[in-house]
């Protein structure tokens, strides 16, 4: 029978042995600090039982995953009516790329591109105040996790504000092909705090659990919904790393620039990893080999 905890212990332990950890993100100023040599793995299972190894109680910023969590938000608020401005199709560009947008005419291809996720923030954000569409997304966050104890580090969204003149170029760019309904730099205000959020990878493997379908897991998405955005995080939650993420774990996915990533195995497991040092393509680099140990021990790949 298979012993999660001493998988987990395992994995951590073989993560710190090989010390092969990639550099944290450059660009955001208060994350470039962050010492890479840490490791942290918590995977939820469907008898409600949540293991963990490393350092799992160590919050980091979920910067991209909380595109997961705007994309189910949009989804509950407008449906189908977001296709209309984002598409459903890798990129195999990067995240912060802006070369589709002028051939696809401000239509992003997807919401885990930064340019896709402004825009289901700026869906989030009309017709209400930024304060209560970021209350409304944090009280979201910390009802799939059932978790209060889940706040925003406003140090991390204001250095990215100060610094993030890539974002705006997407953001006054998709304004231009008039995909963007609010100002720009209310949208961004509103992004870059999405992105600070910070979580745990207890409080990470417990949000996924709704989308792993896991039995007594929150009701905020219906079936059909977390189907779609599973298929999404499998296809696009690596950008132009998801195929080499699909081909080495096997499960859908989805990173962040801090570090994290959540990875959803259907009606299995929830599993969240961080490791700030990040690979070529701005994904966790240990992160991601260790979702390939845990795929390959466990059997757990979709494939
Ligand atoms: O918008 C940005 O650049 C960051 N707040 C988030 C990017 C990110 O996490 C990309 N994922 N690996």
């Amino acid at each position: 029978m298979l012993d999660l905890q001493a998988l987990l212990t395992s994995i951590s332990d073989r993560i710190y042995h090989e010390a092969d950890w990639g550099q944290p993100a450059q660009y955001i100023p208060d994350l470039a600090e962050i010492e890479p040599a840490q490791f942290a793995i918590s995977v939820c299972m469907a008898d409600g039982a949540t293991y963990s190894a490393g350092l799992a109680n160590q919050r980091f910023t979920i910067q991209s995953i909380s595109k997961v969590f705007a994309l189910i938000a949009t989804l509950g608020r407008i449906g189908d009516q977001l296709w209309a401005r984002v598409d459903r199709e890798p990129s195999g560009t990067a995240f912060d790329s802006i070369v589709l947008l002028e051939s696809d005419k401000g239509h992003p291809r997807n919401p885990f591109v930064n340019a896709g996720a402004i825009v289901t923030t700026d869906a989030l954000l009309s017709g209400r105040e930024p304060k209560l569409a970021l209350a409304e997304f944090l009280h979201l966050v910390r009802a799939m996790t059932e978790d209060d104890d889940i706040h925003i580090n406003g140090a991390v969204a204001r250095s990215e504000q100060e610094t993030g003149a890539r974002n705006k170029a997407l953001a006054h760019y998709l304004a231009s092909y008039e995909n963007l309904f609010n100002p720009p730099d209310l949208v961004l205000g509103t992004y870059f705090h999405q992105c600070a959020i910070e979580m745990t990878t207890i409080q990470l493997a417990r949000a996924g659990r709704v989308l792993a379908g896991l039995k007594g897991s929150p009701r905020v998405m219906s079936l059909n919904h977390a189907r779609r955005v599973n298929a999404l995080m499998m296809t696009c939650g690596h950008y132009d790393g998801s195929g080499d993420f699909a081909f080495r774990v096997g499960l859908p996915g989805k990173s962040g620039v801090g570090g994290g990533i959540l990875i959803i195995a259907p009606n299995v497991a929830s599993i969240g990893i961080w490791s700030p040092g990040l690979n070529f393509y701005g994904n966790s680099n240990a992160g991601t080999r260790a979702a390939a140990y845990l795929t390959q021990e466990t059997g757990w790949s979709v494939f």
